[in-house]
């Protein structure tokens, strides 16, 4: 088989890494990939961006498969585009890709379908706005509406920062958010307080299959102090995340939610992400959603998976997930992500980077900002690299993640010491 996957961050490269070992696999394309897809012997990258292009490639090609990594084409419409042309593509329509890049709608939708959630409103004037939160005081929360780039919430800790979020989202817009139908929106929230996690689920329209557990690393410095990023690191499994907890989640969220989207008219396929707060009592209310894989989480969670990915896209494709049964390694899998210099708000490029060590089945380093230049690894993003490793526990998993981050090197480099350090706190 001939398989295409659409993106180039690292949980790409997860993804062209795992469905690359499929002893069905002729061979698997990523586009437009990135520095690390370029220079796997497995992968191909496709210099393709835009959406009737990919197709039109895909159908000279006679790809068999298409699975799309990131949010932006899914809320684009590539997946309503490739169904049309008869091609087969796993993800959500554009119309259901909306419980990620419409918190608008996402907030609404948990509302009218009772899906346990923070107390919200929508706002699209200012003066309404800023008297809310004078209303509700501080701490509150502040998220634009559209797709942002992981960048479009603000965690007011005081009234000054809820009311200049309310101004940079709703009046100036200089997140560069992607604004829905209607202009800017913001919602306003209830602060919430608990442990993250992660809870990422396939559908195929009509049966879920749960994958592990994660839990992400947001703030760019140790402690979860400094700015929100796309996410520092994570690792599986989350032990937040009990036998309880998971059976709540899937319960009081999940289910609920392919079940109202059916009900809405917006049969769900694809990955679907619920962030997950958990409180001390373990009751949980779902943060965000998101229509595709986690970033970094994808890393770890793939290192894990002992099942053959495209068996699973197919069934996944075909309405055939209630005859799939996932196999995992019972190892821990961590991956810390090392970002460019001056990320998250100005990531520098160009950094050459050296010392990556060989692919392996315990170790792996995936790529999401590089590029190959003249046979040199360079930075071209962001975050730059996630180191993956699999291990008996966490802290053998630190070690041994740091270990190798100690090998490589780019100018710049900034990183996390503290990846894991929740499970730690569980005493994993
Ligand atoms: P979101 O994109 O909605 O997941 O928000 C990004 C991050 O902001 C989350 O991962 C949380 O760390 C934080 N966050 C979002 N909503 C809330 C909330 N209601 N209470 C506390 N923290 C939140
Ligand atoms: N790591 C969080 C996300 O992918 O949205």
């Amino acid at each position: 088989m001939k398989v295409l996957v659409v993106g180039a961050g690292g949980r790409e490269h997860a993804l062209a890494w795992k469905l690359s070992q499929s002893e069905r696999i002729q061979q698997v394309y990523v586009a437009p990939g990135n520095g690390g897809t370029a220079r796997d012997k497995n992968l191909v990258n496709v210099p393709i961006t835009e959406i009737a292009e990919l197709r039109q490639w895909v159908m000279a090609n006679r790809i068999e498969l298409t699975v799309v990594g990131p949010e932006a084409p899914l809320a684009a419409g590539i997946v309503d585009d490739f169904r049309a042309h008869g091609l087969r593509i796993f993800g959500p329509t554009q119309a259901a890709a909306q419980l990620e890049s419409s918190k608008a709608f996402s907030k609404a939708f948990m509302q009218r379908h009772k899906i346990p959630t923070a107390e919200f409103e929508t706002f699209t004037d200012a003066a309404l706005a800023h008297a809310y939160v004078d209303r509700k005081g501080a701490p509150i929360v502040v998220k634009a509406d559209g797709l942002a780039a992981g960048k479009g919430v603000v965690v007011a800790m005081n009234l000054q920062e809820a009311h200049e979020a309310i101004d940079f989202m709703l009046l100036d817009n200089s997140l560069g958010v992607a604004h829905n139908t209607g202009g800017a929106r913001v919602v306003i929230e209830e602060f919430l307080q608990g442990e993250e996690a992660s809870f990422m689920v396939l559908c195929d329209g009509q049966n879920v299959l749960a994958l592990a557990t994660s839990q992400d690393h947001k703030r760019l410095q140790d402690g979860d102090q400094g700015p929100n990023t796309g996410g520092m690191g994570a690792y599986s499994p989350a032990p937040v995340v009990t036998a309880e907890v998971h059976a709540r989640a899937m319960r009081e969220v999940i289910l609920p939610t392919i079940r109202g989207m059916e009900k809405d008219g917006m049969t769900y396929t694809g990955f679907l992400y619920a962030g997950l707060m958990i409180d001390p009592q373990g009751q949980i209310k779902t943060l965000e959603f998101n229509c595709r894989m986690g970033d970094p989480e994808t890393q770890p969670i793939l290192m894990r998976l002992k099942s053959d990915l495209v068996d699973v896209m197919l069934a996944a494709t075909s309405g055939g997930l209630d005859q799939v049964e996932l196999a995992w390694d019972r190892r821990v899998a961590m991956g810390v992500v090392l970002a460019a210099a001056g990320y998250p708000m100005a990531p520098r490029k160009g950094d050459a980077i050296t010392g990556l060590p060989a692919d392996g089945c315990e170790a792996m380093v995936f790529h999401a900002g590089t590029a190959q230049r003249d046979g040199h690894i360079e930075t071209s993003g962001g975050r730059v690299l996630c180191v993956t490793v699999l291990a008996d526990s966490v802290r053998q998993a630190q070690t041994k993640a740091y270990e190798v981050t100690q090998a490589i090197h780019f100018d710049g480099m900034q990183y996390r010491r503290d990846i894991g350090y929740r499970a730690i706190k569980h005493n994993v």
